[in-house]
């Protein structure tokens, strides 16, 4: 390769994507094995690998003021360096000498899976400056344990949508080595929907740890409330294939409920939740680990008036559509 010190204009061949991504039902639950549905929104993080002659695996993500030399030694990383190092140490390219440049279009800590589709985006970048030849399913795979140090009992489902960018149902694994359950959701029609950014940063790592406290003082209580959730996802799932848009609403309501009573709500959740109900949302819901981070809501009309009252109350909102 050609040794090179900037980035800026990568060759297309050596960019590389993982999708970011909204949980439209059973976050959180789905650590405990429930079921839930995601779908990949159109913000991307993209990776490009080239060679350096620095002797050392250099990081650069511009946009967040990150620049690091990689630690050889795994024990001399910090928690940042820790996740994605994961992606070296396994692949053997801790001793190459390379620059790795992460332009991330998902907002980091808003609950869009902006960890996972980093992951995602570094092995394909690697994958493919490297010729490594790494199926779908391992890019997965690798992606998963980065996720495990991200935030300890990772459902997988973020790296899942990363990998894949395409709507599906998840259930993990029951036992480790097992292989989780994922179906691809065909729809009859995209689903119309906005995000509100909260824009408050939360990791998942602390609401999926405050769940597992709360769940330890009180299993049997939680389990019920886990139940619930997923009873919910599987009618959500059939309220999306039939298209029925009010119950689908419905459940989404339902399930912010139980988030709320797990609390991983917020203040500034909670009035996103309550500007895109008040204007004309079917149903609103917070969206990946909460605490903070994003709103999805479900508009199949009112969804500029939503994206307008959002943005009015000093929010971020965005249209998608899923399917
Ligand atoms: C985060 O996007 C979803 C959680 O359920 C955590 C996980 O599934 O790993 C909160």
């Amino acid at each position: 390769g050609v040794p090179a010190t900037t980035a800026e204009q990568p060759s297309v061949d050596h960019r590389a994507c993982g999708h970011g991504k909204i949980i439209l039902l059973g976050e959180h639950a789905v650590v405990y094995g429930s079921h839930a549905v995601a779908a990949p929104v159109p913000l991307a993080v993209r990776a490009v690998a080239q060679d350096t002659k620095s002797g050392g695996v250099d990081m650069f993500i511009p946009r967040w003021g990150v620049e690091y030399r990689l630690h050889r030694d795994p024990a001399h990383r910090d928690s940042f360096q820790r996740s994605l190092g994961i992606i070296f140490d396994e692949l053997q390219l801790t001793d190459r000498s390379m620059r790795i440049e992460v332009f991330p279009n998902v907002p980091r800590a808003m609950g869009l899976g902006g960890s996972a589709a980093m992951a995602v985006a570094v092995i394909r970048a690697l994958d493919q400056h490297y010729k490594l030849g790494l199926n779908d399913e391992e890019i997965n795979a690798l992606a998963f344990r980065c996720e495990e140090v991200a935030h300890g009992s990772a459902s997988g489902i973020d790296n899942t949508v990363a990998t894949y960018g395409k709507p599906l149902l998840y259930k993990r694994a029951g036992k480790k080595g097992e292989q989780p359950m994922v179906r691809e959701l065909h729809l009859p029609k995209r689903i119309p929907l906005v995000i509100g950014i909260s824009g408050k940063e939360s990791l998942t790592a602390v609401t999926v740890g405050k769940v597992r406290t709360a769940w330890q003082r009180n299993p049997a209580l939680y389990d019920g409330i886990f139940q619930q959730i997923d009873a919910l996802t599987l009618q959500g799932v059939d309220a999306m294939q039939q298209y029925d848009l009010e119950r689908l609403g419905d459940l989404m309501n339902i399930c912010h409920g139980l988030l709320n009573a797990l609390r991983v709500s917020s203040w500034e959740v909670e009035e996103l939740v309550q500007i895109a109900r008040e204007h004309g949302a079917l149903g609103a819901k917070l969206t990946g680990g909460g605490g903070g981070g994003s709103i999805v809501a479900l508009c199949p009309q009112n969804r500029e008036k939503v994206v307008a009252a959002i943005r009015d109350a000093g929010y971020q909102a965005m249209e998608v559509e899923i399917g």
